[in-house]
């Protein structure tokens, strides 16, 4: 057997957190069959948030995003496995809450909450490139 190991890097981000899904997110990997290989809570500073989020710092929602990050403790998680980035996004679901579909971790665990801002209990890399470089970002030892 000769699994191409492949990383990515998961959030349970605050609203996650606070409402007591950290526990459903790691079960939800682990069913699948992925192998959790670092995990930490910590409050993300703004630094490490403009990292994370460098691709979205010029847009409208970026000060919005922010303030959600910052709001609470998250979760960082980084799994393994056969092409895990895309099945984690997969697992995730679509960004927005309410269309995401029923199954997935965002359609059966997040809403819209008219707060304006995109609420959705998970982050997950959307490319191996992209994994590599968070994964730097919150586990700089690994
Ligand atoms: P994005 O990388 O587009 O989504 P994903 O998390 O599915 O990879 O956006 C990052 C986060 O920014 C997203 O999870 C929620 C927030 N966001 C908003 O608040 N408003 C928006 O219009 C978008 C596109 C994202
Ligand atoms: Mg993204």
């Amino acid at each position: 057997m000769s699994e191409t190991v492949e990383r990515t890097l998961i959030l349970v981000k605050p609203d996650g957190v606070k409402r007591g899904q950290i526990g459903e997110v790691l079960r939800r990997i682990e069913a699948k069959g992925y192998r959790i290989i670092a995990l930490q809570m910590r409050e993300a500073s703004a630094d490490l948030l403009a990292e994370h989020y460098a691709e979205h710092t010029e847009k409208p929602f970026y000060a919005d995003l922010v303030a959600y990050m910052s709001d609470g403790p998250v979760v960082a998680i980084v799994a393994e496995g056969e092409r895990v980035v895309e099945g984690f996004r997969s697992l995730a679901g679509t960004t927005d809450p309410t269309s995401a579909a029923p199954g997935t971790i965002r359609g059966d665990l997040a809403r819209d909450w008219g707060t304006g801002n995109i609420e959705n209990v998970v982050h997950g890399s959307d490319a191996p490139e992209s994994a590599a470089r968070e994964i730097a970002i919150w586990f700089p030892e690994l």
